[in-house]
């Protein structure tokens, strides 16, 4: 199913763990989610566990393999660690990342280039698990072919810099940020056409996805988090998940 919307939950595990709580609850998030035609949930296990935590991930693996339809997309950094805790999962999908500590949240693409033997070697125990692969790029040919030929199912190509643009000037309507929606379709058409799954993430929000959208076909999962949590703050989780989803349709 195209357009598939899939939500990123660490900032609810952000929020909990500003006062080393046990509020926000995760399982409770999953739940409201549950009851939207939201398709998954996406979590980053990162090296420093800033936010998402070993546990979450088990509880919530646990509970979406007994009880829900949704599935489960394991972000992760190319390293052993996290590799054996992906393992110990029935993530549907991992995507991979690049991760330095001092970033803010993830700033760009995966650079594929000279990574090719680790990255096929590291994907294997992966993919025998059962869980599909995704590579998180820039929308770059040669990233994209790359991704291909380790073994990839999937690319999630970067909006970030789209998202950022369009902050800037403030209007999709403007060459730069015509010239960047321009990058991802193109970059999307070569991707599909290497057999290559497509999804989009990075700084998406209910105001830049309509111009980025608009004759983009065959994009299967949007992984969507800060502005949907930032927005529940307003509205909440639920009324929030629904106007993404109505911008989607
Ligand atoms: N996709 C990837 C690969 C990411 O690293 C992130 C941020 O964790 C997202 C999607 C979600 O981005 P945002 O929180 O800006 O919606």
């Amino acid at each position: 199913m195209p357009n598939e919307l899939h939500i990123n939950i660490d900032h609810i595990a952000t929020v909990r763990n500003a006062r080393r709580t046990i509020e926000p609850d995760l399982i409770q998030a999953v739940k409201i989610i549950e009851a939207t035609q939201a398709k998954g949930i996406t979590m980053h296990l990162r090296e420093d566990r800033r936010h998402i935590n070993d546990r979450d991930i088990y509880d919530i693996d646990a509970y979406i393999q007994k009880s829900s339809k949704l599935s489960f997309t394991f972000e992760m950094g190319a390293t052993d660690e996290i590799k054996a805790i992906c393992l110990k999962t029935k993530a549907k999908l991992a995507t991979i990342v690049p991760e330095k500590r001092e970033e803010l949240t993830t700033e760009g693409g995966l650079n594929l280039i000279g990574q090719e033997k680790y990255l096929k070697e590291f994907i294997k125990a992966i993919k025998d698990n059962g869980t599909q692969i995704s590579f998180f790029v820039d929308p770059i040919e040669e990233q994209i072919t790359l991704a291909k030929e380790i073994g990839a199912n999937f690319i999630e190509i970067h909006t970030g810099t789209y998202a950022n643009l369009f902050i800037k000037y403030g209007s999709a309507s403007l060459e730069p940020v015509q010239a960047e929606i321009a990058r991802i379709h193109d970059a999307t058409k070569f991707a599909q056409s290497i057999g290559l799954k497509v999804n989009l993430g990075h700084g998406l929000t209910v105001n830049n996805l309509p111009p980025l959208m608009q004759n983009l076909k065959n994009i299967q999962e949007l992984h969507i988090g800060h502005s949907i949590i930032a927005n529940s703050i307003y509205y909440g989780l639920e009324n929030t998940i629904k106007s993404f989803l109505a911008v989607l349709a």
